[in-house]
């Protein structure tokens, strides 16, 4: 069966020091189960500090992004091949803020789900509509063809290891959350888009996460639906209690 999983995203946030700090108050506090994985993101300056210090405490770590290019001239980029030297195990792609600021279309971001599973690092693929998307009631379309262009090239054999994130852009930072029916809907919709395309058995184990304004007060009605298997955490993830909150309501 399908993992539950709660990802924090921490964005541009948090030096070393924060780093630690952070890590130390999640420590030893929440950790993965057999069927619940618990993972924190960081930026890339933290990363080996987060590997040292989350080593066999059943906290996973996660990248923000990657290059799709395997090594050589892309100043300010990073490779697989150094997330693979740190041990990173999963990494965040095509999340709505890189698609916004840095303009990474879909095309672009199957690459980057390619070198990532090439390199045995779980892709969190983000997909979710901005406001105007959904008012026009066009977001069923809108994720059907993100998912198309970014994942759907995959073999059955390697859409196995994708972790997919609705993330509702009007609901991102916003403390606008979807409503937990709202979440429900279009992930039984997203669920259904992998069963026609792998088939049952794939859409039943493949885990989507909700993300957008989650935290301690409306997370456990949101996970509690059934296509719901956890969440993608921005703003609360920064605050220990929350995150250990949020994690615990799943
Ligand atoms: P938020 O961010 O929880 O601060 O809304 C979620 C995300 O961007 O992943």
């Amino acid at each position: 069966m399908r993992k539950k999983i709660v990802a924090g995203n921490w964005k541009m946030n948090c030096n070393l020091q924060e780093t630690e700090e952070l890590l130390k108050g999640l420590i030893g506090k929440i950790s993965s189960s057999e069927d619940k994985t618990i993972i924190v993101s960081p930026p890339f300056t933290n990363l080996y500090l987060a590997k040292q210090l989350t080593a066999n405490t059943g906290i996973e770590v996660a990248a923000q992004n990657v290059h799709e290019a395997k090594n050589g001239a892309f100043t300010g980029e990073i490779s697989t091949a150094m997330l693979n030297s740190l041990s990173v195990a999963y990494v965040i792609i095509g999340h709505s803020e890189r698609r916004a600021i840095f303009g990474e279309k879909d095309n672009l971001l199957a690459q980057k789900v390619n070198v990532a599973i090439n390199a045995n690092i779980t892709p969190i693929f983000c997909i979710g509509e901005e406001l105007a998307t959904r008012k026009e009631n066009k977001h069923f379309n809108l994720v059907a063809q993100q998912l198309k262009d970014g994942l759907f090239h995959l073999s059955e054999e390697d859409f196995k290891n994708v972790i997919i994130a609705y993330e509702p852009v009007w609901a991102i930072g916003t403390g606008e959350t979807a409503s937990p029916e709202q979440a429900q809907e279009i992930h039984a919709h997203i669920r259904s888009l992998l069963e026609k395309k792998y088939g049952k058995e794939i859409a039943r184990n493949t885990s989507i996460l909700y993300g957008g304004s989650v935290k301690p007060e409306n997370a456990q009605e949101i996970f509690a639906k059934p296509d719901v298997d956890g969440g993608l955490i921005g703003g609360a993830s920064l605050k220990a209690a929350d995150f250990i909150t949020i994690a615990e309501a799943l």
